[in-house]
């Protein structure tokens, strides 16, 4: 292995974890219900086994970024990043919390009323759209650390373009 090698392999490590992640909540996001299947619950065994997937992988991927590895080279190899990198990681708790608390409303075992659902809908984007902040932060932070250029990664654009979102908010008024 070339001296310069190590760095790619901690940057890919990075990127192929965060794109596995964005497939699992893109394909939990899919199965969110259409306006018309707000009334119905067959979507809220879908979504609820797909929340449950994204939070068992993401506290798999929040421990490994914790317990060292990735972030803490790129700290290692540019110390002036630790505070970023502290706070970033700071935001694990709070992101499983609300996933949890999530998943708690989605197995209360009671029907949801179509504003229930709805609300759910809402919660759930917010958390991927933070979520997806929090992870594009910490390819910066490699890109920082490891002096690469990562173009292409920034996730954290929305996943339903807004004015796509108004219309579907507007149509359910
Ligand atoms: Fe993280
Ligand atoms: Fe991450």
């Amino acid at each position: 292995m070339k001296s310069g090698d190590n760095k790619f392999a901690y940057v890919d490590h990075m990127l192929t974890e965060h794109r596995r992640l964005d497939q699992l909540v893109r394909r939990t996001i899919s199965a969110l219900p259409s306006w018309e299947e707000l009334d119905s619950q067959d979507w809220l065994p879908r979504t609820t086994n797909g929340l449950v997937a994204i939070r068992t992988e993401l506290a798999h991927h929040f421990r490994d970024e914790e317990q060292g590895g990735c972030l803490e080279e790129a700290v290692a190899r540019c110390p002036q990043l630790s505070a970023q990198v502290q706070k970033i990681e700071g935001e694990h708790e709070e992101i499983l919390t609300r996933l949890n608390e999530l998943i708690d409303r989605c197995q209360c075992g009671r029907k949801p009323t179509p504003q229930q659902s709805q609300a759910i809908e809402q919660e759930l984007r917010q958390i991927v759209r933070d979520l997806r902040v929090h992870e594009a932060l910490e390819n910066r932070i490699m890109q920082e650390g490891f002096s690469v250029c990562l173009e292409n990664e920034d996730m954290s654009e929305p996943l339903v373009p807004e004015a796509t979102a108004r219309a579907m908010r507007s149509a359910s008024v």
